[in-house]
């Protein structure tokens, strides 16, 4: 079957057959699709989209591009959360841990970076030895012990996503219901959960930019994956903003573990949705009658320390410092150049462009141009003001960390551009940051 032919297919809005998406899938992962057609077809799923029977197959053609995991014998439940991508959107970090010390068994396939959002894999390789790509007995150990791994996306899990996902990435095709559906499904029905949250971000920092989206995307995750029989629910959060304080792989890393450790406070949104999550996943897994139990053991998790151990244990499980959370300044690398981005007015944060500071973090240097790109997880902001914030002129709205202040300077004036300073109090509540559920 000719490639160009199953593109032209596409481009002009024909359903495309079983057979011709195994093609497509097989032509992904034997390489006998170059880049350019794989890109083609892409842009041509973007603009014509997808049936959902198309949806599903390819979903499943991907899934079985590679290794099916299973999980014989676990003493609890396999449960797994994946968000569909934002900006300070550091959740998982917190919420494996969580689960695991609430009696879940976490095992983490998680992502790189994607266009302007950033990727949980990027955040672990700024820890010096996490090794991301464990062998399967390492993973099922560190799993058995910890309760939790995170790791990246191995060769041999879903490859066809994995050079898919990367093509998108820099081809500007990652916004497309039933590519998100199929890429984040193949590697969810692969890793042999058994169930799964998904956390669908809406907002100007998300791929759903609107509500509208948002829900078509969440559903279309939903009854793919409960077709597929992986018992999976959704939540819709909010992205019109950046979720906690700080963007960037090793900031971030940071912030988790301040979180985790109960060093300073908890950022109110990104609390509440890592909790929202987490009871969504105990209830999930039988392991509590209702949210409000859920909840309790989510936060005597944290209170009691029992989190942040679990998160201790996985990480020197995966070959890092066994004192990551005692010394966390010790081992993740810090930028050179540090500098305040100053407000230039005085008034109330009413709005912020979420996704041009995602790519503001990506020109300096903290997510990839290109597939092969490597990252600088030292750079991205701290200490973001959070919209409704009442400022003055001149006082910091974060701050910038760079590799140069030649980088420093044109962040600033990005960040300052992306934060939006009015004279009127917000009309809304910012803490209605869980937009919608289904199931
Ligand atoms: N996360 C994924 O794994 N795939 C996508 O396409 C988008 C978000």
């Amino acid at each position: 079957m000719l490639a160009q032919e199953i593109i032209r297919a596409k481009r002009d809005g024909q359903v495309l057959s079983e057979a011709q998406i195994q093609s497509f899938v097989r032509g992904l992962v034997d390489g006998s699709w170059s880049e350019a057609q794989i890109a083609a077809l892409a842009m041509a799923v973007f603009q014509r989209g997808m049936g959902r029977d198309e949806c599903v197959q390819l979903t499943q053609a991907m899934m079985r591009s590679g290794r099916s995991m299973s999980w014989p014998d676990m003493p609890g439940p396999v449960l797994d959360k994946h968000s569909s991508g934002g900006v300070g959107d550091k959740v998982s970090l917190m919420l494996a841990p969580l689960v695991a010390a609430c009696g879940g068994y976490v095992p983490m396939i998680s992502g790189r970076g994607l266009g302007h959002t950033g990727g949980t894999r990027d955040k672990f390789d700024a820890i010096p030895g996490y090794n991301c790509t464990p062998s399967p007995e390492q993973l099922s150990r560190v799993v058995r012990e910890a309760g939790c791994a995170v790791i990246g996306q191995t060769g041999d899990l879903a490859p066809a996503d994995g050079r898919l996902y990367a093509i998108r990435d820099v081809t500007a095709t990652v916004e497309n219901v039933q590519l998100i559906t199929a890429s984040i499904l193949s590697k969810k029905l692969a890793a042999g959960l058994q169930g799964l949250v998904m956390d669908v971000k809406c907002g100007n920092g998300a791929f759903a930019d609107s509500l509208q989206m948002a829900e078509d995307l969440a559903r279309s995750i939903v009854e793919v994956a409960n077709g597929a029989g992986l018992p999976t629910r959704a939540l819709i959060t909010d992205m019109n903003q950046v979720l906690g304080r700080e963007v960037g792989n090793a900031l971030e890393m940071d912030e988790a573990i301040r979180y985790l450790s109960g060093h300073g406070p908890r950022e109110a949104r990104l609390h509440e949705v890592t909790l929202a999550l987490g009871s969504e996943m105990l209830l999930l897994g039988g392991l509590a009658e209702d949210e409000a139990e859920a909840r309790r053991r989510l936060q005597q998790a944290l209170d009691s320390g029992a989190a942040a151990e679990r998160f201790a244990r996985m990480v020197a499980g995966l070959g890092g410092p066994a004192d990551l959370l005692e010394r966390p300044a010790h081992y993740l690398a810090a930028a050179p150049v540090r500098r305040p981005v100053p407000a230039l007015r005085s008034g109330v944060v009413s709005a912020m462009r979420t996704r041009d500071i995602g790519l503001a973090v990506v020109e300096l240097g903290g997510g990839r141009r290109q597939a092969s790109d490597s990252i600088d997880a030292r750079v991205g902001f701290s200490g973001m003001c959070g919209l409704g914030d009442a400022v003055q002129a001149g006082e910091a709205l974060a701050w910038v960390h760079a590799s140069d202040a030649t980088a420093a300077e044109r962040a600033v004036a990005q960040l300052q551009a992306a934060c939006c300073i009015s004279d009127a109090p917000l009309p809304f509540t910012t803490g209605d940051v869980v937009l919608a559920r289904l199931s």
